[in-house]
């Protein structure tokens, strides 16, 4: 029989080593290094018993036909089976993460509800809440008469004897899978051998019986799903809800997706009633802008696929500090800094001696570098107290030399602010498709923006 070896897992990572070390020389994390039995690799695999190799290979170029495109379970919310890619894919294996409170259970209770109503046999397993709960947020949604089954479990064995006990399964929602054990594995529910093998075993499943199987995934401090990182490489397709506590409105991120586009995002808004998908996200960004003020512009930015245009604002007022205070909500510091440095170096502005706040409104976070013009425009309009037109906006990278340089789907994002009814963008020159709505006002240094704002106004 073949020996089982030791070997030292990384638990964080999933790195293997031969030897125990404080700091993983994978990932660096330290004290992330923990003893397990080689269970996966046994020794004396190497060759197959018998004269023939079982493992079939065949040549990419022999295949015959086309590959149809997987089946998908449409859950009629737009906006989730978007962020899907789609639909859900049988056999697929989804991972869900999000600060606790955001409204993972919400919003797979109302998939699954529509997906039953739809005539789709879906259950819901909750490992955090009893039945009673779950019928009673099923109530709030509206979705009580919905023929969804639901267990309250959390022993993986007895899991997985109910899912084989039902016939004809399609959709498995597992909330959440740090909560689940197997008998089999010596350690707490949530730790991360726990919560690897549980999710081996349901993906071994969902994969044995074509079912599509989706497992809430609780975050760590730093917004990462807690346990290894090898559960993200594990499933399909990874999906992480998002949301500022303060603001209504929850955003479904995909960020990796075997069967669709990543970076696509499902919006939504949380009510009373649950979470209600909005199409509109811009609307929702730029809905309640007040008039005239300076230190307002409105980038026309992409999330996906998706145009989105929302309101930067920026307030700049003389410090008293010896070292002038910058806060950002929304964007990112380092690209501020920079913003401000090229600002000063190429266009004299002074800066420097001034208190900076800059606040992306709706409590959205955006990353791109097409903000940085219109970002620039908001310093620069709340300096000069000069408020830009309402219905202009503005997008463009910034380089450091003080170019502005074009930046990718500007067709979308003209058509976008198109329908929204401005009339005016700023943007860099050498972008080829242009819708006809708008006028365009052209521009190749940052230093022709500062000059438009001083002459007259944006
Ligand atoms: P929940 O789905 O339980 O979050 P998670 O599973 O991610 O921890 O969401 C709970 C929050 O959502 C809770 O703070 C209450 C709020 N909520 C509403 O505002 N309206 C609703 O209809 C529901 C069901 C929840
Ligand atoms: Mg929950």
């Amino acid at each position: 029989m073949a020996k089982t070896r030791k070997i030292f897992v990384c638990q964080s990572c999933g790195s293997t080593t031969g030897k125990w070390a404080g700091q993983c020389e994978a990932c660096g994390e330290w004290n992330s290094i923990v003893e397990e039995q080689d269970v996966r690799h046994p020794t004396g695999l190497g060759k197959t018993s018998g004269q023939q190799a079982r493992g079939n290979v065949i040549t990419l170029s022999d295949l015959e036909g086309e590959e149809a495109p997987p089946p998908r379970l449409i859950s009629k919310i737009n906006e989730f089976d978007r962020a899907c890619g789609g639909g859900l894919v049988q056999g697929s294996a989804i991972l869900i993460g999000g600060d606790p409170g955001i409204g993972k259970s919400t919003i797979l209770l109302q998939a699954v509800g529509n997906l039953a109503a739809g005539g789709i046999k879906t259950i819901y397993i909750s490992g955090e809440e009893s039945i009673s709960q779950v019928r009673m947020r099923a109530r709030r949604l509206g979705l009580h008469q919905c023929p969804v089954r639901l267990g309250a479990e959390t022993n993986l064995r007895d899991i997985l004897t109910t899912l084989d006990k039902e016939a004809g399964l399609q959709v498995v929602v597992i909330d959440s899978i740090q909560t689940m054990y197997a008998d089999t594995v010596d350690s707490a529910p949530g730790t991360v051998t726990q919560v690897r093998t549980c999710a081996q075993e349901l993906i071994r499943y969902a994969k044995r019986r074509n079912v599509c199987i989706l497992l809430v995934g609780h975050v760590t401090k730093d917004g990462q799903i807690a346990g290894p990182r090898v559960l993200e490489h594990m499933v399909d397709t990874v999906l992480y809800f998002e949301g500022d506590r303060g603001h209504q409105f929850r955003i479904l991120r995909a960020v990796k997706n075997r069967f669709g586009g990543t970076d696509e995002i499902g919006v939504f808004e949380m009510t009373d009633l649950g979470l209600r998908q909005v199409s509109n996200p811009s609307a929702l960004f730029i809905g309640n802008r007040s008039g005239d003020i300076s230190g307002s512009a409105i980038f026309a930015g992409m999330e996906g696929s998706r145009p989105m245009l929302v309101e930067i604002q920026a307030l700049v007022a003389p410090s008293s500090l010896g070292q002038p205070r910058r806060a950002v909500v929304g964007w990112d510091n380092g690209r501020l800094a920079m913003i401000i440095a090229v600002l000063d170096a190429r266009c004299g502005l002074g800066l420097g001696a001034y208190d900076i706040y800059l606040n992306v409104a709706g409590g959205l976070r955006i990353s791109e570098p097409a903000a940085d013009m219109a970002v620039a425009a908001a310093l620069i309009s709340s300096l000069s107290d000069r408020p830009i037109a309402q219905e202009t906006i503005l997008f463009g990278e910034i380089s450091l030399s003080g170019e502005i340089r074009p930046v990718a789907q500007a067709e979308a994002r003209l058509k976008e602010s198109a329908k929204l009814g401005f009339i005016q963008a700023y943007l860099p020159s050498n972008i080829k498709h242009k819708g006809k709505s708008l006028k365009f006002v052209e521009l190749d240094q940052i230093s022709n923006l500062v000059d438009l704002v001083a002459q007259d106004g944006l």
